[in-house]
């Protein structure tokens, strides 16, 4: 989608007017360049309270000689916020059809700054669909060409608006890029096809540096945990690095991502039904690409790094079995009771080496994790744990300006007193009970999370399970289905501060 913001009184392609709940009439200066019998229409429709422009409604105007119009309900003004603009704007896009062609202008009068820009916001990240393998139908409207939409606002506005809609457009890409890995089967996304299109990401920016540590290395490393979850497939796993303005000083923001690209569960086999939905048990590390590309997309120039351990999780042959004791990077030895507990053993490994050798000033983690935290905050939030009360904040704070819930949830001594106790290992990789299992798995990965240098103090990290979130949540209206590029806007704020 192209978005370009001008004064401009022409009306390009289809009008989109955005009204406020019960709108008798059109926003003064808003009338400039509609077309005389449109506008009575409008105003016709207004005023006998035909639209009564609610939140998430539409209607669509054609047949008279004045043009098209598309109206857009935006709610009650009083109740109005960035995510409700967030979400009329991408109403815009899914209302839009081939009557409506490609090519909207967009008429804002008297709506301050950042609610414009939310609502443009929206309708970029709701103009998104997955093709990639379907079939080109000749008769459908052609997904190729790009949406253009003109926008119009008050004089004084225009440049800080356009400046707004560019940066989402940068940071939207991120989010694409997110939702396309996540979408992308399991047969064609595998760790080392993911390591690949890292690597080619890399050779494209200068500022990016991608390095691999695939099955020998982290073998010989002894990754227990990436190599124990991993072994199992013939695509063996891999951890790939991610980093941005390298020549900067750190301390740096460190992304980890889980990235099973496909969980059967292994030996401790999942169920059949709903089994392919595990394609997204990768949605972390995609995730974490994102954040990679939407920062280089908006320019930033601080040293950043993300780090993604990558493996898919199968039963074989030469599968680990529940039962196996394996020693992971950290040194520390972890008891498998369940071999679909492998996000946690994947991460045990990635969290010890992004806190060992790659200078964080904070580590947050992203994972499809746990079940239980579905249960716990079905597909509304993210759950959000952290051993650092500030961290946890800012990454609340930057949740809700985003409109990416994350939820504080707790990291009790008891959680991990359950997580260390087992008979023969220094830590077990499933809880006594199944009740709290996603605080569990959280308590797990805090054994992880290394001191900082000279201190008894472990490094700020913080823990998000996005189980609930990265996809199939339908009250989501910024996505059409699918994989939701989960909390690449969130860390990007949080990270960039725009
Ligand atoms: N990838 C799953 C978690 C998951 C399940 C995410 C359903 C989204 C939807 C994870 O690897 C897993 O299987 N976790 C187990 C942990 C259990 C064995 C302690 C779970 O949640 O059942
Ligand atoms: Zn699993
Ligand atoms: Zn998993």
């Amino acid at each position: 989608m192209k978005v370009i913001v001008n004064t401009n009184e022409n009306i390009n392609g289809t009008l989109v007017l955005p009204l406020w709940q019960d709108s008798k009439n059109m926003a003064t200066g808003s009338e400039s360049g509609v077309h005389r019998s449109l506008k009575n229409q409008i105003d016709n429709i207004l005023t006998e309270g035909d639209f009564k422009a609610k939140a998430g409604t539409s209607m669509t105007l054609a047949g008279t000689e004045g043009g098209k119009a598309l109206l857009i309900g935006l709610g009650k003004e009083d109740d109005a916020n960035l995510q409700s603009m967030r979400e009329s704007g991408a109403k815009v896009t899914s209302s839009r059809g081939k009557i409506h062609g490609k090519t909207l202008t967009l008429k804002f009068n008297g709506v301050e700054h950042g609610h414009m820009a939310a609502f443009i916001e929206g309708m970029i990240l709701r103009d998104y669909s997955y093709d990639n393998y379907k079939s080109k139908d000749e008769d459908a409207e052609s997904n190729d060409e790009e949406i253009t939409v003109h926008v119009t606002c008050e004089d004084g506005k225009t440049a800080d608006l356009q400046t707004s809609a560019d940066l989402s457009s940068a940071v939207a890409t991120g989010v694409y890029l997110a939702r396309d890995l996540g979408n992308a089967p399991p047969n064609d996304l595998y760790p080392m096809e993911f390591a690949r299109q890292a690597i080619e990401f890399g050779s494209e920016h200068d500022n990016v540096e991608v390095k691999v540590i695939n099955y020998d290395e982290a073998r010989t490393m002894g990754m227990g945990g990436l190599v124990g979850v991993g072994m199992g497939s013939y695509r063996k796993p891999c951890m790939v690095i991610f980093e941005i303005n390298g020549d900067k000083p750190g301390p740096s923001p460190c992304i980890v991502g889980k990235g099973i690209t496909f969980d059967t569960g292994g030996i401790s086999i999942k169920p059949s039904p709903s089994m392919d939905e595990m394609k997204y048990d990768m949605h972390g590390s995609a995730t974490t690409f994102g954040v990679m590309k939407a920062l280089v997309a908006s320019g930033h120039k601080e040293r950043v790094i993300g780090l993604t351990c990558m493996a898919e999780n199968m039963p074989s042959s030469n599968a680990q079995r529940p039962g196996d004791v394996i020693t992971t990077y950290s040194g520390k030895t972890v008891e498998v009771l369940n071999t679909d507990a492998e996000g946690r053993l994947v991460l045990s490994d990635g969290l010890w080496y992004a806190g060992k050798h790659l200078n964080p000033s904070y580590m947050i983690d992203l994972a499809t994790l746990t079940g239980a935290c579905v249960v716990a905050l079905g597909h509304e939030a993210s759950g959000l744990w952290s051993n650092d009360d500030e961290l946890l904040n800012n990454i609340k704070t930057a949740g809700e300006h985003c409109g990416e819930i994350a939820w504080p949830m707790p990291l009790f001594k008891a959680f991990e007193k359950e997580m260390t106790d087992s008979k023969i290992a220094d830590v077990r990789n499933l809880g006594a009970g199944r009740y709290g299992g996603s605080n569990t798995a959280a308590a797990f990965l805090k054994q992880f999370v290394p001191n900082m240098d000279g201190t008894e103090d472990q490094i700020p990290w913080a823990h998000l399970d996005i189980a609930g979130t990265a996809w199939g949540a339908k009250s989501n209206k910024l996505v059409k289905n699918g994989a939701t590029g989960i909390h690449v806007r969130t860390l990007h704020h949080l990270i960039t501060g725009l």
